[in-house]
């Protein structure tokens, strides 16, 4: 029997990884998922258990523990890594900066520096949108310079990009791929697996879904005078199964050779939405009300971003399917399944 292409998912209890752990299994590689659970619930692991039928490997690990993380790589012979293991909510990276740089530079150098020790070749790495900051030209392609990071969250996924592309340069053993994920909104279609925020949600859709289901009292729109059509901001919302999707293009890219060794792709749909437009969407799809009222402008928040996404779908074979509606149907499905409403 051929063997199968083993990947370490680090962060892979969490929401992408989950998500992107469960489309790994199901494009036929085997899985290891690391995660300290510092922000996810190992019902998540049970839930990519349960959807692929597969007794998906799980280990409890900090990737900051440099000796713990180095038995993982002796235990199990992943050719592959994608990383998801960081902390991401931006306004606590500006209160508390060193817990973002320790945590998501020193996973990440970790992860690096044993993918090399160890003579494994593919890492991919999540960036985000944030790198772009206020863009001069929408949408960004790849070639959009980016803009200096205004938390230390975006400077971490700045430095980390720059970690992995001057690694790769000069480590003739690796491979690297940084996607800049949109914003990912939406759960899997089976409302096992889905986001699970700690306390009150930063993120929109989220506080949409609670709102909805009657746990927070009314959703804040930040902002209804921004020059956009409707005066609230605008961003590319990408569902989270296609996002996922979109990690083991990359993957296959990276072992398959194509390429160059070091690439940046951003995934998104490459359509801006409004947050109005996304919230009535929510409520014509899912026949529920969620209760709102403008709010002032948040601080640190861009006008406008959205991807153009023609070098992913080219060089990737990907793009986005799922519709907004569908992707918003999904969302509410999840919350439902998390408070137990059906
Ligand atoms: P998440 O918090 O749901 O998942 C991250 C996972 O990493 C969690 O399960 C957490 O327990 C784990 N983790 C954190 N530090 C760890 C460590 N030191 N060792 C082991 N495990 C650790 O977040 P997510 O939304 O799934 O995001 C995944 C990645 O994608 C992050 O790097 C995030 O910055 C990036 N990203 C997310 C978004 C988004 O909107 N969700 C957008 C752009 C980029
Ligand atoms: C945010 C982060 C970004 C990070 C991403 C994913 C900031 C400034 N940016 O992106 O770095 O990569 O999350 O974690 O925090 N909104 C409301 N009411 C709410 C919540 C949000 O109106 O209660 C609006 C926001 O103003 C924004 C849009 O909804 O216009 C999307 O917000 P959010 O989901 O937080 O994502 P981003 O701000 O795009």
């Amino acid at each position: 029997m051929e063997n199968k292409h083993c990947v370490l998912v680090s962060g892979g209890a969490g929401y992408i990884g989950s998500h992107t752990a469960v489309e790994l299994v199901e494009a036929g590689f085997d899985v290891v998922i690391a995660d300290n659970l510092s922000n996810s619930d190992i019902s998540a692991v049970e839930g990519v258990r349960r959807i692929t039928g597969v007794d998906v490997q799980f280990v409890d690990v900090d990737c900051c523990d440099r000796a713990a993380f180095d038995r993982l790589f002796d235990d199990y012979g992943f050719d592959s890594a994608i990383h998801f293991a960081a902390y991401k909510a931006v306004g606590e990276s500006v209160s508390d900066p060193m817990k973002y740089y320790r945590n998501n530079l020193g996973s990440f150098m970790n992860l690096v520096d044993l993918m090399r020790a160890h003579g494994r070749r593919n890492i991919l790495f999540s960036s985000s949108a944030t790198v772009y900051g206020e863009a001069d030209t929408l949408p960004v392609t790849e070639l959009s310079p980016r803009k200096p990071a205004t938390s230390p969250y975006g400077n971490t996924k700045q430095m980390c990009e720059d970690i992995l592309r001057d690694s790769v340069k000069a480590y003739d053993s690796l491979r690297g791929i940084a996607l800049r994920y949109f914003n990912p909104i939406g759960a899997h279609p089976s409302a096992l697996i889905g986001e699970l925020p700690r306390g009150v949600p930063q993120n929109l859709v989220p506080y949409i879904t609670q709102t909805a289901a009657g746990i927070r009292e009314c959703l804040s729109i930040f902002g209804n005078d921004y020059p956009t059509p409707d005066g609230s901001c605008l961003r590319d919302y990408i569902d989270i199964v296609d996002l996922a999707k979109a990690h083991v293009a990359a993957l296959r890219r990276m072992i398959g050779g194509g390429g160059e060794r070091y690439e940046v792709f951003n995934i998104g749909t490459g359509r801006p939405v409004s947050v109005f437009e996304l919230v009535e969407t929510f409520e014509r799809v899912n026949g529920v009300s969620v209760n709102r009222k403008v709010a002032p402008r948040r601080a640190g928040d861009v006008v406008a971003v959205w991807a153009d996404t023609s070098l992913a779908n080219r060089e990737l074979g990907w793009r986005a399917e799922r519709s907004l509606d569908d992707t918003l149907r999904s969302a509410w499905a999840w919350e439902k399944h998390v408070r137990g409403m059906e």
